[in-house]
C-alpha cells in the first residue's frame, strides 16, 4: 500500500493512515505536540479554538467506544463541528455505495474523516478519493493498522519511561488478528526501542513475524525477562471465526495471563498496558488491571491528546 500519500509535498501530514513510511521526526513531533494537550482526569481539560468553523465526520462501520468517543470529543474540544455517521441507520444500508456517501458527506463541508471499518485498506481507498482539502485519519481497518491507537500507546510510555531507546517492550497475545499490534511494532522500531518481543501461541502469531523486526517467544516467562512494557491484547473471538486455535480460554489464561505471579518476571518497574477492551480473567487478572504498575486507563485520557494532536496537524493548524 502507498503510504506516501500520507504527507503533503512540503513534508507536513495530511492523512494518517498507517505509521508504515512516517519519519521518527513526524512522531515525535505528534507526540510534543499532544503533550501540550495531554490532562489526567481530575485535572482541568484543555480546550482551544484552533479548528471552530471546521467540520469533522466520524465515519465508524465498525464497532467502537472508546476510540470513536475520544476521536468526538477531541474534535469538540478543539471547537470543530463533528458529525457522527453511523452505517447502521445510514443511506449505504440502503444500498449506496461507499463512494457515493463519502461525496455527500464531503459536500456537507467535512474537512476531515475518521474512518473505522472492518475491510483492511478500507482508510487508503477513502484517503485516494476524498477532496484536495479532506484529510483520512484511520481509526482502525480490518487486521492492517491501527496508528492513533500505537502513538497513544507510544505517548504513554513516553510519559513513563521519557526515553524509547534502552526499553524492551514485549506485546502478549493474540497478535494474528491484531492491527493494534502492527502499528505498535512499526511505531516502536522507528523510535529506536532495543527490542520488541512477541509473545503468544504459536497459532495466534503471524508467518511473517521475523519480518516485522520482533523477537518470538511462545513461552510467557522466557519472555518477560528484562522487560520494561507489556502490552497485553485482547483475544479477538470475533476475527476468529470458527477456527479454534487455542484450546479454551482457561487454557490460555494458564499459559500466558498476567497474574501478580507471573508479572514478577518482567522488570520491577515494568507498565502494564492494554489497548481495550480488555477481557479480564482472559489476558490478566483483576489485581493486575487495577494494580500499581497498570497504566490502562491513563492510555484512555492520553488518547484524547493525541487525537487532538492528530486532528490539528493534519488540518495544518499547529497550537
Ligand atoms: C482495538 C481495536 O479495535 O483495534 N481496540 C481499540 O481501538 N482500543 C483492539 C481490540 O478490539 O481488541
Amino acid at each position: 500500500m502507498k503510504s506516501n500519500i500520507q504527507l503533503h509535498p512540503n513534508g507536513r501530514l495530511r492523512h494518517l493512515l498507517t505509521i508504515e513510511g512516517l519519519s521518527r521526526d513526524i512522531l515525535i513531533q505528534i507526540l510534543d505536540v499532544a503533550k501540550q494537550y495531554a490532562v489526567l482526569p481530575g485535572e482541568p481539560v484543555k480546550r482551544s479554538r484552533l479548528l471552530q468553523g471546521r467540520t469533522i465526520t466520524n465515519l465508524f462501520f465498525e464497532n467502537s467506544t472508546r476510540t470513536r468517543n475520544t476521536f468526538e470529543l477531541a474534535a469538540r474540544r478543539l471547537s470543530a463541528d463533528v458529525l457522527n455517521f453511523d452505517e447502521s441507520t445510514s443511506a449505504t444500508a440502503k444500498g449506496e455505495t461507499l463512494l457515493d456517501t463519502l461525496h455527500n458527506i464531503e459536500a456537507m463541508h467535512s474537512d476531515m474523516f475518521v474512518v473505522r471499518h472492518n475491510e483492511s485498506g478500507a482508510a487508503h481507498f477513502i484517503a485516494e478519493h476524498v477532496a484536495e482539502h479532506v484529510s483520512v485519519i484511520n481509526a482502525g481497518d480490518g487486521r492492517h493498522a491501527h496508528p492513533t491507537q500505537a502513538l497513544l500507546d507510544m505517548f504513554t510510555i513516553r510519559q513513563y519511561k521519557k526515553d524509547f531507546t534502552p526499553l524492551k517492550v514485549a506485546i502478549v497475545g493474540d497478535i494474528l488478528y491484531s492491527r493494534v499490534a502492527r502499528s505498535q511494532i512499526l511505531a516502536l522500531n522507528t523510535l529506536g526501542v532495543t527490542e520488541v518481543r512477541i509473545i503468544g501461541p504459536r497459532t495466534l502469531i503471524p508467518t511473517e513475524a521475523q519480518v516485522l523486526g520482533v523477537h518470538v517467544y511462545t513461552d510467557l516467562r522466557e519472555g518477560l525477562q528484562d522487560i520494561d512494557v507489556v502490552i497485553m491484547l485482547r483475544l479477538q473471538k470475533e476475527r476468529m471465526m470458527k477456527d479454534v486455535l487455542f484450546p479454551s480460554e482457561s487454557e490460555y489464561f494458564r499459559q500466558y495471563g498476567l497474574t501478580a505471579e507471573t508479572l514478577e518476571w518482567a522488570k520491577p518497574d515494568v507498565l502494564i498496558m492494554h489497548p481495550g477492551p480488555m477481557n479480564r480473567g482472559v489476558e490478566m487478572t483483576s489485581e493486575v488491571a487495577d494494580g500499581p504498575h497498570s497504566v490502562i486507563l491513563e492510555q484512555v485520557s492520553y488518547g484524547l491528546a493525541v487525537r487532538m494532536a492528530i486532528m490539528s496537524m493534519c488540518l495544518g493548524e499547529m497550537p
